[in-house]
C-alpha cells in the first residue's frame, strides 16, 4: 500500500516543557517527549542533535520543535520528525533566523557540504553570520529534489538548491527577519 496515497504530511512547530528521551526500538534514545498545552508528543530526534541534547536538555526545560509530521489516514496514527529542537532560554526568545540544509547522503552527493561553506562565507560577507545559524539535518525525504534546506522560523522550503541561489535566499532572510 503506498505511503502518499494515505499519508499527509504537514510542517509543525511546537513549545512546550521537555520530559525525556525514549527509546521505542532497540536502545538508542533517538525520540523525546514534550508535553505542550494540545498535548503530549513523541518527536523523533534528527542522528546529530542527539548528542547535543543529551549533554544539555533537562526534563523541565521549555523547548521548541519544528519538523514534518506524517499522518496515517488507514490507522489515525502521526509520527512527528523535528527539524531542529531548540531550548529556549531568555536569550533565545525571540526566535532568531536559522537556515536547516539537509546532510543526507543524496544531498551530500549534491553539494550540501560545499553549499553550507558557501552559505557561511556570504553570510560573513554581508555580516550577518552573527544573527543568523546554520545547522543541519539529516534527510529531509526529497532526495530527489536535492540539495534542500529550510529557513526558520518561517519554514520555507528550498529545493534544487545551488550557490547562486543563496543571495537571493539571503535578501529574502534580510528583509524578513534580520537586521544589518
Ligand atoms: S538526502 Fe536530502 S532530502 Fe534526502
Amino acid at each position: 500500500m503506498s505511503e502518499n496515497i494515505n499519508t499527509e504530511k504537514k510542517q509543525f512547530e511546537l513549545t512546550g516543557k521537555f520530559s525525556g528521551f525514549l527509546s521505542l526500538e532497540g536502545y538508542e534514545l533517538k525520540y523525546l517527549q514534550l508535553n505542550s498545552t494540545e498535548g503530549e508528543y513523541v518527536i523523533k530526534i534528527p542522528k546529530e542533535l542527539r548528542l547535543p541534547l543529551y549533554k544539555t536538555l533537562r526534563p523541565g526545560d521549555l523547548i521548541t520543535c519544528q519538523g514534518e509530521s506524517k499522518h496515517n489516514q488507514l490507522n489515525g496514527q502521526s509520527k512527528w520528525k523535528a527539524y531542529s529542537i531548540d531550548k529556549i532560554t531568555e536569550k533565545n526568545h525571540k526566535q532568531s533566523p536559522k537556515i536547516v540544509i539537509c546532510q543526507g547522503s543524496a544531498c551530500l552527493k549534491r553539494g550540501s557540504q560545499r553549499l553550507s561553506e558557501v552559505l557561511q562565507a556570504q553570510l560573513e560577507q554581508e555580516n550577518l553570520d552573527q544573527q543568523v545559524e546554520i545547522t543541519t539535518t539529516g534527510c529531509l525525504k526529497n532526495c530527489k529534489q536535492g540539495v534542500n534546506l529550510i529557513v526558520m522560523p518561517e519554514k520555507a522550503k528550498y529545493c534544487q538548491v545551488q550557490t547562486q541561489q543563496l543571495a537571493t535566499i539571503i535578501s529574502r532572510l534580510t528583509v524578513a527577519n534580520v537586521t544589518k
